[in-house]
Formats: C-alpha cells, sequence, structure tokens
C-alpha cells in the first residue's frame, strides 16, 4: 500500500443487547454464512490497516471478549458497562487509547453486508476532503427506525435525526445514516464532551456530533453508498434471515464468476470463508461451511452439508454430511455417508451407502461400500470392506484402533473388535468377529459353525405352508437324486465352515 497520511483508529460499537433479537447470544455474535456479525464488521474494516481497533463491548462484554479473542486478537475490547448510547460508547473508546490523532473510523456493529472496498473508498473520500465528520449515508426503500440524514437548500449536512425524534415531514427523508462514521480524532473528542441527553431515549447519540460540529462551523461530509443493500443492518431474526439470503447471492455470484457451477443457487449456502477452485459443480440443496475447501472439477451435492473439510480434486461427495473430513483426489462419497472429525480418505477411496467414518483413514483405492462404522482405523491401500462391518473401536472406557493392511478383502457383516490387525492380502470370512489378529494372506473365520437339524419343521410346525414346502421339495429331490446327484464343493472363502449356500463369503461387495 501506498504510505498513509493518517493514523487510523477504528472504533466497532458492539456493546448492545440486541433486545428485538430475544436471544441469550448478543446480537453481534449470531452467525452470518461463516462469520459473526461483529466478524462481518472487523473484515470489512482490514483494508484500512487500522494502527488500532477498539471493539466497545457490553452486552454478554465476556462472550465477545473471548470471540475477539479467537477471531482479532489484535483488536482491544473496552467495556462500556451501561450502554448510554453511541455516543457514550465512543467517548469510553476514545478514553481508552488518550494519545490519538488522525481518523477515527466508526462502525456499528451490526451492519454485516459492508463490503470492504465501500469503507476504504469511504475513509479515503473523508481524509481526502479533510472534513471532521463524514458520514456514510444511504437511500432506501423503506428507512422506518434509521436515522436520517438532514441538508439544507445546499445540500450540506445540517443534522442527523433518529427516526424517535423527526417529525412526521423528517421521516419522509429516504437518506439514511448507514452506521459508519469517519472523524477527525481531536475534533470528535472535543463534539463528543458536548453531547446531551435530550432525546427520545435519554442517550448520547454519537449522531449529534455532526449538528454540534456543523453549527460551529467545521466542515461535515455525506458520502452516499452506491448499493444501500450494503447499509442494512440487523435488528432482528427476521432481518437477520434477509441478510443471509443477500448474502448468499452475493457469494454466489461471485463463485459463478470464477468459474463454479451452483446449478441452484437459491439452495446453496457457501460461507464467506470458504474456497472452491475451477469447475467444481455444486449441485441443490448444499452448504458449504467454515473453512471448507472444494478442489477443481469436483462435484459436491445434491443435498450435502460440508463443515471445516477438504475436498480434492474430481471427487464426488453425494447426499452427506462431513465434519472436519478430508476427501481425496477422485475419491467418492455417499449416497448417505457421515464423515466425522478425522475422516481421511486417500485418492480414489470410497465410502458408500449408510457409512460412518471416525478419526480414520481409507488408503488409495480401498472402500468401504456400505452399511458400515469405520471408527479409529487404518486401512491401507486397494482393500474392501465388506457390507455391514462395525469397527468395534470402544470397550466402554477407552478407544482402540483396528489396523487392516493392503489388498485385503474383509468379509460382510463383520466386527473388527480393536486393537486388532488384518494383514496384507489376508481375507476374512463373512459373519466374522474378528478379535485376534489375521496374518498377512490368512483367511480369518471367526464364527459359530452352522448345525441343521433335519426334517424339524415337517416335524414341529406340521401342517404349515412351510411343512407342506418342505414336502414337496423333499419329493422332488428324491426325484432328482434318483437321476445323478449336483452337489458343490462349496468355497473355499467358507473357511473351516461346513459349505451350507454357494454365497462367497466375503459378499458381493468384493466388486463394487
Ligand atoms: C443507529 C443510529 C442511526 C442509524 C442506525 C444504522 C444512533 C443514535 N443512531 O441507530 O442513526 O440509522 O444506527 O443502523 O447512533 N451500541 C453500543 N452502546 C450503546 C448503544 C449502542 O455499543 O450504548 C452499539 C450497538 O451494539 C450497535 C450499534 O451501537 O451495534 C448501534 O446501536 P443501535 O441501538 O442498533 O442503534 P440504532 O437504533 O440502530
Ligand atoms: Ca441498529
Amino acid at each position: 500500500m501506498s504510505q498513509q497520511p493518517q493514523l487510523r483508529t477504528v472504533v466497532v460499537l458492539a456493546a448492545g443487547e440486541g433486545k428485538r433479537m430475544k436471544s441469550a447470544l448478543p446480537k453481534v455474535l449470531h452467525p452470518l454464512l461463516g462469520r459473526t456479525l461483529v466478524g462481518h464488521v472487523l473484515s470489512a474494516a482490514e483494508p484500512l490497516a487500522a494502527d488500532r481497533t477498539v471493539v466497545v463491548v457490553g452486552h454478554g462484554a465476556d462472550q465477545v471478549r473471548a470471540h475477539l479473542a479467537e477471531i482479532a486478537p489484535q483488536a482491544t475490547p473496552v467495556l462500556q458497562a451501561e450502554q448510554l448510547g453511541t455516543g457514550h460508547a465512543v467517548r469510553i473508546a476514545l478514553d481508552a487509547v488518550p494519545e490519538i490523532s488522525g481518523t477515527v473510523v466508526v462502525i456499528n456493529g451490526d451492519v454485516p453486508l459492508l463490503r470492504p472496498e465501500t469503507v476504504g473508498a469511504f475513509v479515503e473520500a473523508h481524509e481526502r476532503g479533510a472534513a471532521a465528520a463524514t458520514v456514510l449515508a444511504a437511500e432506501v426503500p423503506d428507512p422506518t427506525g434509521l436515522g436520517r440524514v438532514l441538508r439544507d437548500v445546499d445540500g450540506r449536512l445540517q443534522q442527523i435525526v433518529e427516526q424517535r425524534d423527526a417529525t412526521p415531514a423528517q421521516r419522509e427523508i429516504r437518506e439514511i445514516n448507514a452506521g459508519i462514521y469517519a472523524f477527525d480524532a481531536v475534533r470528535l473528542r472535543a463534539a463528543l464532551g458536548k453531547l446531551s441527553t435530550d432525546n427520545d431515549q435519554g442517550e448520547e447519540y454519537l449522531t449529534d456530533v455532526f449538528g454540534l460540529l456543523g453549527s460551529a462551523g467545521e466542515p461535515v461530509a455525506v458520502h452516499v453508498a452506491a448499493d444501500h443493500v450494503e447499509t442494512l443492518g440487523c435488528n432482528d431474526r427476521v432481518e437477520l434471515a434477509a441478510l443471509r439470503r443477500l448474502l448468499r447471492d452475493r457469494v454466489n455470484e461471485a463463485w459463478m464468476r470464477t468459474g463454479v457451477s451452483l446449478l441452484d443457487p437459491d439452495t446453496t449456502w457457501i460461507d464467506v470463508t470458504v474456497a472452491l477452485d475451477r469447475d467444481v459443480v455444486v449441485d441443490q440443496n448444499t452448504q458449504l461451511r467454515g473453512s471448507t475447501v472444494v478442489g477443481a472439477g469436483a462435484l459436491v451435492g445434491p443435498d450435502v452439508t460440508l463443515v471445516d473439510t477438504v475436498v480434492g480434486p474430481d471427487a464426488s461427495v453425494v447426499r452427506s454430511h462431513a465434519v472436519g473430513a478430508e476427501v481425496g483426489t477422485g475419491a467418492s462419497v455417499g449416497p448417505y455417508a457421515y464423515l466425522r472429525p478425522a475422516a481421511r480418505l486417500a485418492e480414489k477411496a470410497k465410502v458408500g451407502t449408510f457409512v460412518e467414518v471416525k478419526n480414520s483413514e481409507i488408503g488409495t483405492g480401498s472402500k468401504v461400500p456400505h452399511l458400515t462404522y469405520v471408527g479409529d482405523a487404518t486401512i491401507g491401500e486397494q482393500s474392501n470392506i465388506g457390507a455391514a462391518t462395525v469397527f468395534v473401536n470402544y470397550d466402554g472406557v477407552n478407544k482402540h484402533r483396528t489396523v487392516i493392511g493392503s489388498h485385503a478383502r474383509t468379509g460382510a457383516d463383520n466386527m473388527f473388535v480393536a486393537p486388532v490387525a488384518v494383514g496384507d492380502g489376508a481375507y476374512t470370512a463373512a459373519g466374522s468377529v474378528i478379535d485376534h489378529d489375521v496374518p498377512a494372506g490368512a483367511l480369518g473365520v471367526g464364527r459359530a459353525r452352522q448345525r441343521n437339524i433335519e426334517g424339524w419343521v415337517v416335524k414341529r410346525r406340521s401342517g404349515t405352508a412351510a411343512a407342506e414346502a418342505a414336502e414337496r421339495a423333499r419329493r422332488a429331490a428324491e426325484g432328482v437324486a434318483a437321476s445323478g446327484s449336483v452337489e458343490s464343493e462349496g468355497d473355499a472363502l467358507h473357511g473351516d465352515a461346513k459349505p451350507v449356500s454357494h454365497a462367497v463369503g466375503t459378499g458381493d461387495t468384493a466388486t463394487e
């Protein structure tokens, strides 16, 4: 940046309760697509490169302070114990930073749609014009509840009057105070000392500074925002929802312009903190939140929520929910998968339908296709986990890990009772409870031997349809036996169990 002529101090007003939110949470901490209201305001002020940032806190001060420590540790919180008005709030803020000159920029904590470019241009205009005070104004369709900008016949700012103190004629004015101001520090401080509480709310109004300075012959200016939407405040949850839709549209448009396809922008909600690469396709009804990153050419949606999740290039995530997960290049997730924190899928891995994964690595090309819980596991490369498997990671007190090697084929309906390991190239039989390690290349079988009690149904359930069917089958078999047997030798994957059917132990899941 070019050299800055002025010291800059930013003051964010965030002490109000926000009564109309009807919330236990202070208003400025309500979230809006990835940042709190105050977070949005602080980030809009970032390009000012302020020498000092003060945030006035009051209602829920501890909560707001804790939040600031996280998102803006460089900002100084200053307590306004009693909310005696916006003027009072700025006075307290300046008392906390006694030696200031230059520009003081004040921003209400509840105008989250302000763009950084708008704030930057506004402050530069103020500094160029050498005004004592400049207010950002906007022409709005419905000015109800807002402070009106009163100008004289020459269009010069006279004063700002609040709705509740305004005459019926003044209420007709649609040019409003947006709640962001730039001041010359010295003249602001002097004027703050002269504020009265002679108004409908009995508060010290920051806006009165303009009338005071103006009538003392100091130059005061109005800067009109090109887009009034940026100046919309948030006083209740209906307004918050409206702001959320406006911000969604802004974010979505920006992504589409950088080469991302949004198939249904109206049902796509992308936090301002998310990053998307080129040719990402986002299908309908999808929420991308927090620090989520999606790589080039990946397909996300429909019906997907990703929170703090990294999706690699060319991966696909369909009808699924992921929190703190990593999906590798070309990997596939869903439909109906749940990826929990530290679920890590390597390149071309697959997590299929009704599969939950937590704190586990699934290696390159490995597949967990159906109905499975993978918790605290490491799965090598090119392995296949049979349907309906549970990685039994919890003994009621501690969590334990399961390690599956590479090129393993585990059978359907397995329980891996951790800690346990299955070696490279090993198989396990369907229906096994695997609570001992299976060496590389071995077949692990851990299930009860089946026994058949011949003729049981005919004896114990005679007269039922089942018994009649059994009789018919017996007679048909006798007919076949008379003309030669076709019985199978079974399949090696049945292990030491006696072959009773022709299904392969690892199930059909070895294929896809
Ligand atoms: C204020 C302006 C109004 C403007 C509107 C824009 C005043 C007197 N009025 O009205 O002209 O059109 O914003 O949105 O300034 N706050 C404190 N301490 C206090 C009082 C308020 O920190 O003692 C904070 C609030 O948390 C909020 C901001 O200041 O973030 C504005 O206060 P609010 O009560 O919302 O003012 P408005 O009535 O909206
Ligand atoms: Ca307000």
